[in-house]
């Protein structure tokens, strides 16, 4: 019956569209419409069934896929229709990301342009650009307070300058990764602006009220994002003479999805981001999308609504097109952002893998491989057709957001392991060369969080201050032992720009007032390309961290065992200083590989015996892919090296 009644509503849908979209060839629009509007309607409907307006708004939402359809160009919907038959592309091996400030990295949008050889030297094709779109002079978090979702911030460059660029990466076969900012406006956009001069429309886009009675009660169950800067989640508009909720920064104003015509705004304004080329779009804080009273405000059974109806949706008219879900959150949380109760991906097919993250970070500190083995053990298996962005560092802060039980089952106890990590990466732990700047430190709860550019987060920053080699080569093993991770865990392994040079801390933030008191500045790096020339120099600390990762970037996309098919078992070992797992092949035909990880600076051995059937194999049979050589050996025992890094496969 309902169902019935949802393509009669399709018909008249169609029908009123029909004299504005006559002349359009929209064949393959319609079957996607037909095949999915069951799902849209039903999702629409939960989420908005109960408004009187409710038909008008289910109109408006088909309309703005068919007109975005229509803008869509003749050669973005031939790759859509490519991607829709190779539907496992993305989980290839053969992708390999980085994600940049444009600024940062090269000035402008034009400046990367100029800039896309490099990321082919190093065999980097998966660029995530940061938020380039329109945000206040002032502070705006880093771009992700934007004021305007169509302009490009004339800062970096114009839409034009976007277009030139998304066709070199194009015609390069690079993908282009553009972020949506979807939980909130910066207070100077437009729909703020006039929420600010008194409209009721626009009042309705935000959460906004008259007294403290609703923020108080919201108050007692939400945590606070930024308590040092930001503290609680409203914010005073004088203009307005009413409280608005702003969960992160205080000019951050969050977007109120219970209202219809706030998602179809934002699905209006994802379109158009996938109509300007780009083939994978970040969406940014995904878990706040949706508030109730009484609860954190994140991770709702909403939240993971919208981003089905705004999946499906996309998939109507930009079927190319993936998210990636920005859902820093815990790993049972994290899993449901690619579909709650599903087979295949039906939210979104990729997301930051912060657990992995946070635990490589643990393992550095601690040496060993303990909390590691435990918290990813107890990472949920990912769905069919979805992914991981595994990554070391990006723009924001490293939090230490493990399991409590996993914390203990790995022998800690959790707030003093917390406070020693934190010690640790900030260097007041003695024995400790890391460099890191405490962030978001809530002197309520005792939470901190780290900042600090990898380089300096693993001493290479004190090492050359102290002129110790020993330690400059401590520091470099260290990152090419955390990117070996990246690259051979399972997902797309996403560099940070300005790692694979060795880059350090950046100070200068100190000097400006909107960034001084947001540490996450001092690893958001200006690369100095003068600099960067001494990747060709051998011996420099740029040519031993890039051409070696060059080299270990290569041979993962001639593992074929790299790519992510749940192909994965971590194996117990009794050395604790190992991370040890095979990638296996599911066709036979590829030979597994043998990933073998020492967080010690001492070489580690490890029985093979210990690990399936790889102690059958005679020595001399194994080899090591990454420098290609046999690993050491001693009958079925393996030598790992200082901070070493194995990929092993059996040959016969
Ligand atoms: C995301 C961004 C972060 C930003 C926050 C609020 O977490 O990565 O940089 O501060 O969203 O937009």
């Amino acid at each position: 019956m309902y169902e019935e009644a949802s393509h009669s509503l399709l018909n008249d849908i169609l029908n009123r569209l029909k004299p504005e979209i006559s002349d359009q060839d929209l064949r393959h629009f319609y079957t996607r419409l037909g095949a999915n509007f069951y799902a849209i309607h039903t999702l629409f409907h939960r989420l908005y069934g109960e408004r009187p307006d409710f038909a008008r708004q289910m109109q408006r939402l088909v309309e703005t896929m068919a007109r975005q359809y229509i803008q869509r160009s003749e050669q973005l919907r031939r790759i859509d229709i490519e991607r829709e038959r190779d539907f496992n592309w993305f989980l290839s091996q053969q992708w390999v990301g980085m994600a940049l400030y444009s600024s940062g990295f090269a000035g402008t949008l034009n400046g990367v342009r100029e800039h896309v050889s490099y990321f082919q030297e190093l065999g980097v094709n998966l660029v995530h650009i940061m938020p380039l779109m329109q945000c206040p002079e002032g502070a705006s978090d880093g771009g992700y307070a934007v004021s305007d979702f169509r302009a490009v911030d004339p800062r970096v460059g114009t839409l034009n300058d976007l277009s030139a660029l998304a066709t070199e990466m194009r015609n390069r076969d690079l993908l282009l990764v553009l972020d949506v900012v979807l939980n909130h406006t910066s207070n100077e956009h437009e729909w703020a602006r006039r929420a600010r001069a008194g409209d009721p429309v626009y009042q309705d886009y935000y959460y906004t009220y008259a007294t403290r009675n609703v923020p108080d009660l919201f108050e007692q169950s939400m945590p606070e994002i930024f308590p040092e800067t930001a503290p609680g989640n409203f914010t005073w508009d004088e203009r307005m003479r009413r409280w608005v909720m702003t969960v992160f920064n205080e000019y951050q104003w969050d977007l109120n999805y219970s209202n219809p015509a706030v998602f179809i705004e934002m699905l209006d304004i994802i379109l158009h981001w996938a109509n300007q080329g780009a083939d994978i779009l970040r969406l940014d804080a995904v878990a706040f999308l949706w508030k109730k009273m009484g609860s954190t405000c994140q991770n709702e059974h909403e939240a993971h609504l919208i981003l089905q109806l705004l999946k499906d949706c996309t998939q109507v008219t930009a079927p190319g097109v993936l998210f990636i879900a920005e859902a820093i959150v815990a790993p049972v949380e994290v899993t449901k952002y690619f579909g709650e109760d599903a087979v295949i991906a039906k939210e979104c097919e990729i997301a930051y893998n912060a657990t992995f993250m946070a635990l490589l970070w643990d393992s550095v500190a601690t040496k060993n491989a303990k909390l590691l083995r435990q918290g990813i053990r107890n990472l949920p298996v990912k769905l069919d057709r979805a992914t991981w962005l595994n990554y070391i560092r990006c723009h924001d802060d490293i939090g230490l957001g493990f399991d409590d039980r996993d914390i203990e089952a790995a022998g800690y106890a959790p707030r003093d392991h917390r406070k020693y990590l934190l010690d640790y990466f900030t260097g007041r732990h003695e024995g400790s060369f890391a460099r890191g700047v405490p962030f978001g430190q809530n002197l309520k709860t005792g939470d901190a969080r780290i900042s600090g550019a990898l380089a300096s987060l693993v001493g290479l920053e004190t090492a050359l201050a102290h002129d110790d080699d020993e330690a400059i080569e401590d520091a470099i093993k260290v990152i090419l032992l955390l990117h070996g991770m990246i690259l051979s865990f399972g997902g797309i392994p996403l560099l940070y720009y300005g790692d694979e040079l060795g880059t350090l801390n950046d100070d200068s933030y100190l000097v400006d007032p909107h960034k001084s008191r947001d540490t996450r500045w001092v690893h958001r790096p200006t690369i100095d390309w003068d600099k960067a020339e001494r990747r060709n120099v051998p011996g420099t600390i740029e040519f031993r961290i890039f051409v070696a990762l060059k080299r270990m970037i290569a041979v993962r996309k001639e593992l074929e065992v790299f790519a992510d098919f749940n192909n994965r078992e971590v194996h117990e070992v009794a050395n604790p200083h190992l991370f040890v797992f095979e990638r296996y092949s599911l066709m036979r035909h590829h030979p597994s590989v043998l990933v073998v990880g020492n967080f010690d600076p001492r070489p580690q051995s490890l029985d093979l015996r210990e690990v399936g059937n790889w102690g059958q194999f005679p020595y001399g049979r194994i080899v090591d892919h990454f420098p290609g050589q046999r690993p050491d050996m001693v009958h079925s025992t393996l030598v790992v090296p200082s901070y070493g890094i194995c990929w092993l496969s059996a040959k016969w």
